[in-house]
């Protein structure tokens, strides 16, 4: 599976729900082809996740789904890494380290934290606030050369950054500093309702987002009954059409098509063809992956077996540098 030459690659999803399709275009889709060319390790940071209350069979429930999704969407663990955070000890003792090393001030500047101390007033817990130290730990940990974010983390991998080179500065040369990964093909995917915000798993409105776990008929009715506008007419401009234009993004990150192609492909047509293109393009994507999903549900035991030998394997190489990180740091190490 490692390859010396390959780049690393890593990347978390939290366990919070079935990916949307928005996961999917945005990212898994991507961790799948990535595959081929670096050495990806994918894990699910149900310790992330921590910092919004969840009944917690809820948890583990979705903790065990968010796995089998991977594999489902054609992550190979022939091929990569992929596990749970909290199966990996490494994350939670490299999480206070990384605490230790942040200050209160940058902590207080990022927006994640922010807006989820807005939304969730009655719940700002500490952990909400150190949330980009324990991410710059799960990144430094593996050394990754390469961490594939959305819009909404690149400010976390900047601290990531931050952190790892005063560390590195303190206590002599430990951490590789990672870069932001943008795969050309990932698509940013808007809500079906409100196109002009994106399409999220935590949506109150089931129409505005589809999961990938959706069936055909539901995919079909969703997209008949999206969001566009009044000049019935396909074309491709965010601003002024963003409704048509996010359908167009996912009909295009789907087929390969170019926006000139789907422009030409629908002119002259009504939005009626034209969303039943798209969500026929949708559930055939999603045929497979839904398919895949019901069989690995089933099959706790290959799915334990799986995780088993991904925090085996994480927390091999992981160790590696807490072991430094704790000797640069004067931690007496046990015997
Ligand atoms: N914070 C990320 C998110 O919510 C998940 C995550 C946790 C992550 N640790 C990470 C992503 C490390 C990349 C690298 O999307």
């Amino acid at each position: 599976m490692e390859n010396e030459t390959k780049k690393i690659i890593l990347s978390g999803i939290q366990p919070t729900g079935v990916f949307t399709l928005g996961n999917y275009l945005g990212a898994v889709r991507s961790w799948k082809k990535m595959q081929e060319d670096y050495n990806c390790y994918y894990f699910i940071a149900d310790l992330h996740s921590m910092t919004i209350h969840i009944d917690p069979q809820k948890r583990r429930q979705q903790t065990r789904e968010a796995f089998a999704l991977l594999l489902a969407c054609g992550i190979d663990t022939e091929k990569s890494l992929v596990f749970v955070q909290s199966h990996n000890k490494c994350h939670a003792e490299m999480g206070w380290i990384m605490d230790c090393c942040s200050q209160f001030g940058e902590l207080s500047r990022m927006t994640q934290f922010k807006d989820k101390s807005a939304k969730h007033p009655d719940n700002i817990n500490a952990g909400l606030f150190t949330y980009p130290a324990l991410m710059a730990g799960d990144i430094l940990l593996y050394q990754a050369d390469y961490v594939p974010v959305g819009a909404d983390q690149t400010q976390h991998l900047e601290f990531t950054r931050d952190v790892a080179t005063r560390f590195n500065h303190t206590y002599g040369e430990v951490f590789k500093l990672p870069e932001g990964y943008f795969p050309k093909a990932g698509a940013r995917v808007m809500s079906l309702q409100d196109p002009t915000s994106k399409m999220s798993k935590s949506d109150t409105n089931p129409k505005a987002t589809i999961s990938i776990l959706d069936d055909e008929k539901t995919i079909l009715k969703k997209f008949k009954s999206a969001v566009t506008d009044s000049e019935a007419c396909v074309r491709f401009d965010p601003d002024k059409k963003p409704g048509v234009s996010n359908l167009m993004t996912i009909y295009s990150a789907i087929t390969g098509k170019t926006m000139e192609e789907i422009e030409s492909e629908f002119a002259g047509k009504g939005y009626g063809d034209f969303k039943a293109a798209v969500g026929q393009a949708v559930a055939d994507e999603l045929r497979p992956i839904r398919e895949n999903f019901a069989r690995l549900i089933q099959d706790r035991s290959y799915l334990e077996e799986e995780m088993k030998k991904g925090a085996e394997r994480a927390t091999y190489i992981a160790n590696k540098t807490l072991t430094k990180v704790k000797k640069r740091v004067g931690l007496l190490l046990a015997k």
